[in-house]
């Protein structure tokens, strides 16, 4: 769904031929328009994978709300709607991601250690893993919002470059502050939703979002869409995914220059900025040292414990079945393996290895290939899958 924002930018950019890949590749771009080369280069740029960027050497609190990273507004030619994900919408409002909220892995992987400190592990296993089914592996490129032209010409179907607000692949249900997708809208802001959180915050988190609200909330929306979603789907992925984005809040969005217990309590005004304008309070700085897979792992377990819900979906309304499954894989430990296992898979199902050729396939290899570097930190037991042939950097 575009945004309405994208209604005057297409207009205008079909008015100067600029739409579809009109401007050809070797035309002069001399008088066009920011928007309009911005449009050319992302719909041209064949650039296929490239290796993920290293960690980052410093990892201390510092300002990055600061003057080269200023909140802005969408302006008229940018097509960024709202995006499931209150941590890269703001780092895109803040231009640490492009502000069209289209970009390369490789700029979210740098981007989410720069402006908040995400540790390098999780960075490139959420990244990749979403590029693999919601990015463009041809241009390099995901949207972090709906699909959009930036992303560039599509590879051949069942292959979807939706972006992050895809439902089922990466993004899924009983989310803290959207709806479920069964209901129509699961990427905009909800007040109801936020104000649960509020509540919970006010009830178990002494007027703060930390951990103890966190389960509360996590608990309270995964009973309210079995109670209201009859296609309420809460396996794997989703099942870990939900549980440590719970948790991000906390480790993401509070000041870095807290100490203590205030380090992990996330005051509620900051907490709106952040999932409704996407915007960091003034003078903001990012945590003081990275938050990684470990970190993440034992925020997620204590929530899972906290109100154990088994993993499963809803057969009708108020009707949750166990997966069975993956309930053997969660009562064995947290399994990174299965995880990257499923990722593998729906990326296979996605790109037929067969009709998998040429750029597409070293782009599918070397996003696994990148996928599997943040697999391999946190287990040294998943064996490597090399579905598109090994690539090597
Ligand atoms: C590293 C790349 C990242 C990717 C690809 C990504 C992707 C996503 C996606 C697809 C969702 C939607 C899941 C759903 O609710 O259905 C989501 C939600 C969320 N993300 Fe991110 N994310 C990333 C980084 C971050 C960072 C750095 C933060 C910082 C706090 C963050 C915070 C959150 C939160 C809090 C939610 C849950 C929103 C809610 O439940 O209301 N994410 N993210």
């Amino acid at each position: 769904m575009l945004s309405f924002y994208a209604v005057p930018t297409i207009l205008a950019l079909a008015a100067t031929g600029a739409v579809g890949g009109i401007i050809e590749p070797f035309a002069s771009l001399a008088g066009r328009t920011d928007a309009e080369i911005e449009h050319f280069i992302r719909s041209n740029n064949i650039v296929g994978g490239r290796p993920a960027p290293g960690p980052i050497a410093d990892t201390s609190a510092k300002l990055v709300n600061d003057e080269h990273h200023p909140w802005l507004s969408l302006l008229p030619f940018q097509i960024r709607g709202p995006c499931v994900c209150p941590g890269l919408n703001t780092l895109a409002s803040h231009g640490w991601l492009p502000r069209s909220g289209v970009a390369s892995p490789g700029q979210i992987v740098t981007a989410v250690q720069e402006g908040l400190n995400m540790g390098w592990d999780i960075a490139v296993l959420i990244t990749y893993a979403a590029m693999l089914v919601d990015g463009n592996p041809l241009t390099d490129l995901l949207s972090i919002g709906s699909k959009t032209f930036l992303t560039g010409p599509a590879p051949p179907k069942p292959a979807i470059v939706g972006g992050l607000n895809t439902h089922a692949v990466f993004e899924g249900d009983a989310s803290m502050t959207r709806g479920d997708a069964f209901f129509g809208d699961n990427h905009s802001f909800n007040e109801t939703l936020f104000n649960q959180l509020v509540q919970a915050s006010n009830a178990f988190g002494g007027g703060k979002y930390n951990i103890s609200a966190a389960a509360e909330v996590r608990f309270n929306r995964i009973q309210q869409s079995i109670a209201t979603n009859p296609e309420f789907f809460f396996s794997i992925p989703r099942y870990a995914t939900a549980f440590a984005e719970a948790v991000f809040p906390i480790a993401f969005f509070v000041d870095g220059r807290n100490t203590g217990a205030a380090a992990f309590e996330l005051d509620l005004t900051v907490a709106r900025g952040f999932f409704q304008d996407s915007r960091m309070p003034r003078d903001f700085h990012r945590r003081d040292g990275a938050f990684g897979l470990d970190a993440t792992g034992e925020g997620l377990s204590f929530l899972i414990n906290a109100h154990f819900v088994p993993p499963g979906f809803n057969k009708g309304i108020g009707n949750y079945v166990v997966d069975e499954e993956t309930l053997d894989i969660f009562e064995n430990g947290f399994q990174i393996c299965a995880l990257y296992d499923f990722f593998v898979n729906k990326t296979v199902e996605l790109y037929p290895v067969p009709k998998a050729k040429g750029v597409l396939r070293q782009a599918l290899a070397q996003n696994l290939a990148n996928f599997f570097l943040a697999v391999k930190t946190a287990s040294s037991t998943c064996p490597e899958q090399f579905p598109y042939g090994k690539v090597h950097n």
